[in-house]
């Protein structure tokens, strides 16, 4: 670290302060040497019943005062449509492995419980056609969970029938009854969820047997869903790194190597949050930078696991014809006090927005294996894009990072080297920066910078080989401290602001604040 001390001399007095001198690193990037696309559906996300995840945070009924269309919040939906919402994972997690689509259908619902998330009332009153109606009004793709724990394949597969359908069936006249003739598309469908855990506790031999069950019969009618448009099929993967994981990853993809025509997976999930301790103890405000650190430690153990059962994945696969789909991941923190501990509410810092960059960032770098993934939870969950609190809505950090990246969605990566340097506190040591790069369908080139460290800015020059910069614009995000974070009566702490990089002889430099995520898109 390198401070100049600088006198002034006011009034007579002498003031003296550091002023931080910013640390310098060159970004080479090769705009020629492109490689896999980043999916946009690693921008997924995750809605399940739990807390006010669904109830309040999407559906407030039609009588609601709250503006809706269909019951739907238009708050809501008008800042997901704002961050291009590739899919939605629903209705759960845990709680898809108790759902019962039927109770969720037609003018009388079944009110039943949320045994997994605090035994609470389940009014069924969003279902399938509700969930569609969201989906269709922020312009997303439908990912499914269908119920392996405790239903049965013939109840799945009639939930795919009564969506999918153009035929006279009697499951399509009751879905045109209840208000949809067409068909339904749907684009993702998941075989359980954690069947290892709380989708039933199987081992992964048992869990095959079901999977060859599932993806056999569940199927996708839609005449429009042929070829490209497919229905594709993501079988419950590991959920962490160890030999029990592992273990997990050879089963499914030892038989996926040998399978028969009669089954088949297009995905295998991967679940991984960042917790560092269980159950989840670390506070999501009101923290230091020495949980700062560990946090963001913790989350950068995310590309060993990509990595490792990649490395399994590839010896079956190698034609990387499966992805791998990160359809759960995010910080976990403790409970908000004073909240419902079964509801997992937490604020969301400026700590989450760079926890969510780096994850982003392993994801793109590993694009040709990573084609999906879901942050939990969307809204009022976990690591959320959005807060309310009945007609108060908020944006949180993350959701911005999500806003800024934007650019990424279906861009070819481009490599970009660097010397990141280190950031140091409390006997960890972390990468100092991180970027991707990547050049969109116009041919236009979009860095991501993340500076992590707290306390330094960082100076970066950009040089591109065999080209130059003619101009650049972009935005960054940082926040006072480690740990603040947007509030309903402080909506703006933590906002992206314009940044207007320096363009000089065909090079790019800019400065980048202590703790900031940084989109630029640069002309050449
Ligand atoms: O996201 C909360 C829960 O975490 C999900 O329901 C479950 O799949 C995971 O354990």
């Amino acid at each position: 670290m390198r401070q100049i001390l600088v006198c002034l001399i006011l009034f007579g007095a002498a003031l003296t302060f550091p002023v931080i001198a910013a640390e310098k690193v060159e970004l080479s990037i090769d705009a020629s040497k492109t490689g896999a696309k980043i999916d946009r559906n690693i921008f997924g996300q995750f809605a399940e019943h739990l807390g006010n995840g669904v109830y309040e945070g999407i559906w407030v009924g039609p009588d609601s005062k709250i503006p809706n269309t269909r019951g739907i919040r238009n708050d809501v939906v008008a800042a997901l449509k704002a961050i291009k919402v590739p899919n939605v994972r629903w209705p759960g997690g845990c709680f898809a492995d108790e759902y019962h689509w039927r109770k969720g259908i037609g003018p009388q619902r079944t009110v039943s419980l949320n045994p997994s998330w605090g035994g609470v009332i389940e009014p069924n009153t969003f279902g399938t056609h509700e969930f569609m109606d969201f989906i269709e009004q922020i312009g997303a793709e439908a990912y499914l969970s269908v119920n392996v724990g405790s239903g049965t394949p013939q109840e799945a597969a009639e939930w795919l029938e009564y969506l999918t359908t153009a035929q006279p069936t009697t499951l399509a006249k009751e879905r045109t009854a209840n208000g949809h003739p067409a068909p339904y598309k749907i684009g993702y469908l998941g075989i359980g969820n954690e069947c290892w855990d709380c989708g039933g506790n199987m081992t992964a031999d048992f869990y095959l047997s079901q999977l060859k069950i599932y993806s056999r019969f569940v199927r996708n009618f839609n005449p429009e869903q042929k070829d490209k448009q497919q229905m594709l099929k993501i079988a419950v993967g590991p959920g962490g790194g160890e030999t029990r994981w592992t273990d997990w990853t050879e089963t499914i993809m030892k038989a996926y190597e040998r399978r028969q025509w009669s089954w088949d997976i297009d995905g295998l999930s991967l679940h991984n949050y960042t917790v560092v301790k269980w159950p989840p103890a670390y506070a999501s405000v009101g923290f230091g930078e020495k949980e700062y650190i560990q946090i963001l430690k913790s989350t950068l153990d995310m590309e060993e696991l990509v990595r490792k059962h990649s490395a399994i994945m590839d010896k079956y696969d190698p034609q990387k014809k499966v992805a791998l789909v990160v359809d759960e991941w995010g910080g976990w923190y403790a409970p908000l006090p004073g909240s419902n501990p079964d509801f997992l509410v937490q604020q969301n810092s400026v700590r989450d927005a760079i926890l969510a960059a780096l994850n982003l960032n392993i994801f793109a770098r590993h694009a040709e294996r990573v084609r999906m993934a879901n942050i939990a939870q969307m809204i009022n969950v976990l690591q959320a894009m959005i807060m309310t609190d009945k007609e108060k809505m908020v944006l949180t950090p993350t959701y911005h990072v999500f806003k800024m990246y934007v650019p990424f969605q279906d861009a070819v990566f481009v490599p970009v080297t660097f010397d990141a340097g280190a950031y140091i506190h409390n006997n960890i040591s972390l990468p100092r920066l991180d970027a991707i790069a990547a050049k969109d369908k116009s041919g236009k080139l979009w860095l991501g910078i993340t500076n992590i460290d707290p306390n330094q800015p960082v100076e970066i020059q950009v040089n591109l080989a065999g080209s130059t910069v003619k101009s650049a614009a972009g935005e960054t995000l940082t926040a006072p401290k480690v740990d603040s974070v947007n509030t309903f009566e402080s909506p703006k702490t933590a906002v992206p602001k314009p940044v207007s990089p320096m363009v000089q002889g065909g090079k790019l430099t800019l400065k980048l604040e202590p703790k900031s995520v940084t989109v630029i898109s640069v002309e050449q």
